[in-house]
């Protein structure tokens, strides 16, 4: 499995949801990195890292939505559910030695989903700014509480 490149268009432009996306693209990478050298304690260790990471972005993430008035938060929020019981799941593979090969497999489908929410739903919103007419400035002045 190749490791995921960061890309500049994956940035929402806000700081903080960028700081904590590429958080979790580098754990991604780790977890590939131990995957490809059969190393099921680090896998263990940044499979937790990875749900650390998820369970601590999504509210964030999702709050924010809501302070903005976002309207599709609700299904944003079905999807990050999704991507958190995945996570979980591979959690739970890589605990489970004797089992054979470590799960990269779904490993790979669980990146593609998140880069899908990055990709996708994460920048979303920038539209939605946008047809509203908030701009940056205006919305972490009025809205920058939120992540804290
Ligand atoms: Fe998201
Ligand atoms: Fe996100």
């Amino acid at each position: 499995m190749k490791e995921i490149e960061w890309f500049e268009t994956y940035e929402t432009g806000f700081e903080e949801i960028d700081h904590d996306h590429r958080n979790i693209f580098d754990i991604a990478n780790g977890t590939m990195r131990a995957l490809a050298r059969g190393d099921r304690d680090e896998c263990l260790r940044l499979a937790g890292d990875f749900v650390i990471a998820l369970e601590t972005h999504f509210p964030r993430e999702e709050a924010f939505l809501r302070e903005i008035g976002y309207p599709h938060v609700a299904k944003h929020a079905a999807h990050h559910q999704g991507l958190l019981r995945q996570a979980n799941r591979f959690a739970d593979l890589c605990g489970r030695p004797g089992q054979g090969a470590l799960p990269a497999e779904p490993f790979e489908k669980l990146v593609s989903v998140m880069l899908a929410d990055f990709r996708g739903g994460d920048l979303d919103f920038r539209t939605f700014l946008m047809e509203k007419g908030l701009d940056k400035a205006m919305v972490e002045d009025r809205f920058g509480s939120v992540w804290l």
